[in-house]
């Protein structure tokens, strides 16, 4: 039985965007709803090496004095953050000194060529070792940029628009799929001269060469609910209402194939944050049917693939996931972790390929789950561990604090059933 009212944490993607962009821009800017998780944490260190003043990272506000960015005296070290790396090596392509890269074991085994071959094109020198961190970039004099990517993917995307915008030059990206365009509503809410043409994103940049400072609050993260309106689809009974999701129709993928499989997710309250759309979600449980996940559709949903993986081994039939061969480039090789983990409960799970097969079982899910400290992996055994007479075991449970610090407590109170003076 789940019951009551969540709020899942600010948004991963948009909590690092503001910050980066805070601390370029000119005077003190304002974040409230801020993600506080380790990751958000290690863009907000590696900001402040470079000379930017950021506050305590806290939910009820963040302020951010920015400034010229300035050479730090030691390297970054981005933790397990894929976001702040590659985001970072954007806004360092802009900057007239050099500065290395680093990161945790996970992070460092992550492909970084995908940025760093179109910004050596801009004309930054980046000295790497193979295809990963560390990495020492030396940014400067960068020339325009139009550029055609192999991947569809928002970090490679936005890493060429923040070095279009602090070495002020154009930019002009294709993408074989829209990802999720966070950068781009932050670019058109500061007014920073982006717009669409035939299909290619374009920065140009204005006369105006300041970054102004700005107040923001960051929506929810629709990635973290998806494991809260996975566990309420999940339950027996009951009704979950998760407030102050974002909405954005890049990031909403995990909801579209959710409805196909026969769960119904209502959106009450659509609003505005800073230009990206939120509302309210109401959930309740439903008996689900497998689907076909289509590649163009990977990535509005890139980073529910586990959950999504997991309400399909409760799902009659089966579900193909095509085209999923990032998963094994996340913070995990992914792809692969899912489905052994899958089948180390009894699932019947394959890699085929690029595609995901799962088979649906009504069996109670028994055994030993490996995460290897991938966050995401974690939270969708966990709620997978929910369902009626499963003993799913977690090799550790930590790394959700990469993401979503409070979701044990979360998913704990959602599932407590109401006691005679709560249902008063
Ligand atoms: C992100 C983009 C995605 C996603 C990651 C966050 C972002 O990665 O998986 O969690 O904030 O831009 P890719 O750009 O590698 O697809």
């Amino acid at each position: 039985m789940v019951s009551g009212v969540v709020r899942p944490p600010g948004d991963k993607s948009i909590s690092h965007r503001v910050l980066m962009l805070a601390a370029v821009a000119r005077g003190r800017s304002e974040l409230t709803g801020l993600l506080t998780g380790d990751d958000v944490r290690s863009s907000a260190r590696v900001l402040r090496q470079l000379g930017a003043d950021i506050s305590r990272i806290q939910e009820s506000g963040v302020s951010v004095a920015g400034s010229r960015l300035r050479a730090p005296s030691s390297r970054l070290n981005c933790g397990n953050s894929g976001t702040t790396a590659r985001l970072m090596c954007g806004i360092l392509a802009g900057q007239r000194f050099a500065s290395t890269l680093t990161g945790d074991a996970s992070l460092r085994r992550r492909p970084m060529r995908r940025v760093t071959e179109p910004l050596k094109q801009m004309g930054a020198d980046i000295k790497e070792r193979g295809d990963g961190l560390p990495l020492t970039i030396r940014g400067g004099t960068l020339r325009g940029l139009t550029y055609t990517s192999p991947v569809a993917s928002a970090q490679v995307k936005s890493a060429l628009l923040f070095a279009g915008l602090t070495g002020q030059v154009p930019v002009t990206i294709r993408e074989p799929y829209r990802s999720r365009d966070h950068t781009e509503r932050l670019f058109a809410h500061l007014g920073l001269g982006i717009h669409e043409r035939d299909g290619a994103i374009v920065f140009e940049p204005s006369h105006r060469s300041n970054i102004p400072a700005f107040q923001l609050s960051v929506p929810g993260d629709p990635s973290s609910a998806a494991f809260l309106v996975a566990a309420a689809v999940l339950a027996d009974k009951g009704e979950l209402i998760i407030e102050n999701v974002g909405v954005n129709p890049t990031r909403t993928g995990f909801v579209v194939v959710l409805e196909r499989m026969g769960a119904h997710v209502e959106r009450v309250n659509l609003r505005d944050a800073g230009g990206e759309p939120v509302a309210d979600l109401v959930v309740r449980p439903a008996n689900l049917r497998g689907t076909e996940v289509t590649a163009a559709e990977i990535p509005t949903l890139v980073d529910e693939v586990p959950i999504l993986a997991v309400l399909a081994s409760r799902a009659g039939g089966t579900t193909m996931f095509r085209e999923v061969g990032e998963l094994r480039v996340k913070e995990s090789n992914r792809l692969e972790l899912i489905a052994a983990n899958l089948r180390a409960v009894g699932v019947k799970a394959e890699v085929h390929g690029n595609d995901l097969h799962i088979e649906g079982t009504e069996t109670a899910p028994r055994g030993k789950v490996d995460t290897a400290k991938d966050h995401r992996l974690a939270m969708a055994f966990a709620v997978l561990g929910t369902v009626d007479g499963a003993k799913v075991t977690l090799s550790e449970r930590k790394s959700v604090a990469i993401s979503y610090p409070n979701f044990f407590a979360d998913l704990r109170r959602m599932h407590a059933r109401r006691t005679t003076h709560d249902a008063r």
